[in-house]
């Protein structure tokens, strides 16, 4: 039995004579209880009933099959919501099967009120019914009123203050000892010369990076494994030297396998970076010669990518691998995230196996390779061991200067 039906019936006499005894009985309480309900309760009540008319209601049918029972004009029936549900087991098929003499739709307020009559007088009689808009309104919800929550207007969120994001960029290539650990100290290195705020990244349990400062991977204390598996905030494994640095420790190798069972592993490093987001302009990612989990989040923390390619025909066998794991990863993790750039490595201008090398580059990535060339120089073989960049070890040298040519093509590009 259906609340807006038992309203008309109250008012309209033609349908009263049909009435069951129990409608008359209702409307006796109503009469006891006049409207004074609509105006005195809680605000949250009255949100009740301006959600709960369309959908509970016998609006949207009447015109099609209880108007017409009742003889009166289909036409002359409010237009039908489409919200309201069609199927027979919803409240408002039922209240057109039981109550077919149901002529008019009661405004909202009414509606209301009658419930909260019903409900402050027992609503016994609404039990007899087996109703389920009936049944929602018991004298018990209304003692719980946290349960209504969900009806209250939406507060208005504040919108957020929009914080400077850093580029974040991932060196990332499958095929081990292409220079991605020295691109990405000597590129961030170059980055801080330009005056920019730079965090590095070592996401590689080899832990070349952090040697490269200087640092002994044995003898940290916390590394990104305990940011990646015990959510330590990366702030506290961040050291200072020519840029700050995410130190890695050989324990990092156990990070895939202890992070496997966590709940959005892939994303681990990318919510540990907002606790620094603001700090830095650019965030230089380290990645280990793999595809697994830990290069994975780097991909998806990061916005760019940048491949350091041997200039070998064998080094570039394994770019269509890794364009394919980027392509799952933009699909499924971080649609963001694009190749900055291809950056030929270790070129040796004498031969012509490398000449051709960086034609079969241009030639099937075109403007995604860098114009940009990082020769080969025995300096970056000799910097490390200092615990420096080439940019620092011998500032003014060839060497230096590719990373720095590097740095403005980057910039120029876009970045930060
Ligand atoms: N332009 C270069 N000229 C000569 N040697 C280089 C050059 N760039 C890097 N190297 C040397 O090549 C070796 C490998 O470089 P690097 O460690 O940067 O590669 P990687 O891709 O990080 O290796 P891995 O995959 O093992 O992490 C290092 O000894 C480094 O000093
Ligand atoms: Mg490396």
């Amino acid at each position: 039995m259906g609340f807006l039906s038992r309203k008309k019936k109250n008012r309209e006499p033609a349908v009263l004579e049909e009435t069951h005894p129990l409608e008359e009985e209702l409307q006796g309480m109503e009469e006891a209880v006049p409207e004074r309900a609509a105006n005195d309760y809680e605000p949250e009540f009255q949100d009740d009933i301006d959600v709960t008319v369309p959908t509970a209601g016998p609006v949207p049918d009447e015109g099609s099959s209880s108007s017409q029972a009742a003889g009166e004009d289909p036409s002359s029936a409010p237009p039908a919501d489409e919200a309201a549900p069609s199927d027979a087991e919803s409240p408002a098929a039922a209240v057109e099967e039981e109550e077919p003499e149901a002529t008019a739709p009661a405004s909202g307020v009414e509606v209301g009120s009658l419930r909260v009559e019903e409900a402050l007088n027992g609503a016994g009689k609404a039990d007899d019914d087996d109703e389920p808009g009936d049944a929602r309104m018991k004298a018990v919800d209304l003692i719980a009123p946290t349960r209504l929550d969900f009806l209250k207007p939406q507060q208005e969120v504040e919108p957020e203050q929009p914080v400077d994001q850093p580029d974040v960029i991932a060196f990332a290539n499958q095929k081990g000892g292409v220079a991605k650990t020295t691109t990405t100290l000597n590129l961030a290195v170059a980055f801080a010369e330009s005056g920019y705020r730079v965090l590095c990244i070592d996401l590689d349990p080899q832990g070349n990076l952090t040697m490269s400062q200087g640092i002994d991977p044995d003898k940290v204390e916390h590394s990104l494994y305990d940011v990646l598996v015990n959510d330590m905030p990366i702030s506290e494994i961040i050291v200072e030297r020519e840029i700050d640095i995410a130190v890695a420790s050989i324990d990092l190798a156990g990070a895939e396998i202890a992070m496997s069972t966590k709940i959005g592993r892939e994303r681990t490093l990318e919510k540990a970076l907002k606790e620094v987001a603001a700090d830095y302009d650019f965030v230089c990612i380290d990645t280990p010669p793999s595809l697994g989990l830990l290069t994975i989040n780097a991909l998806t923390a990061a916005n760019k990518v940048i491949v350091p390619v041997q200039c070998e025909y064998l080094s570039m066998r394994g770019l269509v691998q890794l364009q394919n794991t980027l392509r799952m990863i933009q699909e499924n993790l971080n649609p963001d995230v694009r190749i900055e750039g291809i950056l030929p490595t270790m070129l040796d201008t004498r031969t012509i196996h490398a000449k051709e090398a960086v034609e079969i580059l241009e030639e099937n990535f075109g403007d995604l390779v860098f114009q940009s060339r990082i020769r080969k120089a025995i300096k970056f073989a000799e910097a490390p061991v200092k615990g420096a960049s080439v940019l620092k070890y011998d500032s003014e040298s060839s060497a230096a200067s590719y990373y720095r040519d590097l740095a403005k093509e980057v910039l120029a590009n876009g970045s930060a």
